[in-house]
């Protein structure tokens, strides 16, 4: 029988994620297809005693849905957990086990991007907020002990290093700080909403001449693909990564978690890419 999935959230209306997991099946030759799903928050609760009624095989979770879903859910994954957000759902007979899989697709997309281990980097996550946190714990289980944090609001970024589960040596800065020490870091991300459209000359901190030439600097934003801080890396002659292949790797993982292959991301990236424009 032909296989259900899609994704839940307010509003859904411009999510590429049926182009992508929608061209991946049909790709794949898999007998499945992808919807979006507009769930108002106080339609949640509904919404998920529906995937059951109807036996939809899985599906994803976006804004404003991450959290409060987790108590309608049956097993959420401990990665997840941590994070506190779940944005992939799997439905393995009639059990809805929830995983979170933004922060692991981060950690992929910079992993290829890098082609070299990870482990040894000296990292800074800018921002304190739900995307920061998926990021944070996902590289810290990853290996990577030296990661700091900096925050407009610094309380936020201590906070978030009090909440890891797992053992780090991370400190809080805040932006000025954190633009002075720029040069000790091998591995930069942005993950505020500093700089996304329409805000697009926003930066959380200007880049000075400090920065290593040979850092990578990543901006989860992908629309503008290019933004301010981006540009600003560029210009000190640092590696620049912006936000696709996060979109495109959280939706591989998904896929992964549903139907046990692995789809074509270099396929995925150019159906964001063009989608984009
Ligand atoms: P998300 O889930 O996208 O991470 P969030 O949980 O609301 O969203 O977190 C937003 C993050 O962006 C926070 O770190 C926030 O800083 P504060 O903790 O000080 O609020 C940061 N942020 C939002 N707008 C910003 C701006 N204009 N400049 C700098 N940081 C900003």
């Amino acid at each position: 029988m032909r296989k259900l999935y899609g994704v839940m959230g307010d509003p859904i209306r411009h999510s590429m994620s049926p182009d992508i997991h929608n061209d991946a099946f049909r790709r794949m030759d898999i007998n499945a297809d992808y919807h979006l799903f507009h769930v108002l928050p106080d339609q949640l609760e509904n919404a998920v005693k529906g995937v059951r009624a109807l036996n939809i095989s899985g599906f994803n979770v976006t804004v404003p849905h991450k959290t409060k879903i987790m108590p309608f859910l049956d097993e959420i994954d401990e990665l997840a957990g941590a994070i506190g957000a779940v944005n992939t759902v799997v439905n393995r007979e009639g059990r809805l086990v929830g995983y979170n899989t933004d922060g692991p697709g981060f950690v992929r997309g910079i992993k290829e991007r890098l082609g070299t281990p990870l482990a040894n980097k000296k990292t800074l996550i800018i921002g304190a907020g739900g995307a920061a946190r998926g990021i944070y714990f996902s590289l810290v289980k990853e290996g990577i002990t030296q990661i700091d944090i900096c925050n407009r609001t610094l309380q936020n970024a201590k906070s978030l290093i009090e909440q890891c589960p797992y053992e780090t040596a991370s400190q809080a800065f805040g932006f000025e700080e954190a633009a002075e020490m720029i040069s000790q870091y091998d591995l930069i991300v942005q993950t505020t909403s500093a700089g996304m459209s329409p805000n697009v000359s926003e930066v959380p901190f200007e880049i000075s001449d400090r920065l290593q030439a040979s850092a990578l600097v990543s901006d989860i934003i992908y629309n503008p693909l290019e933004t301010g801080f981006l540009r600003q890396a560029k210009e000190k002659g640092a590696m620049t990564h912006n936000g696709i292949d996060m979109f495109v790797y959280q939706a591989a993982l998904a896929f992964e978690i549903w139907t046990g292959v692995t789809p074509d991301s270099t396929k995925m990236r150019q159906i964001v890419v063009n989608k984009l424009g």
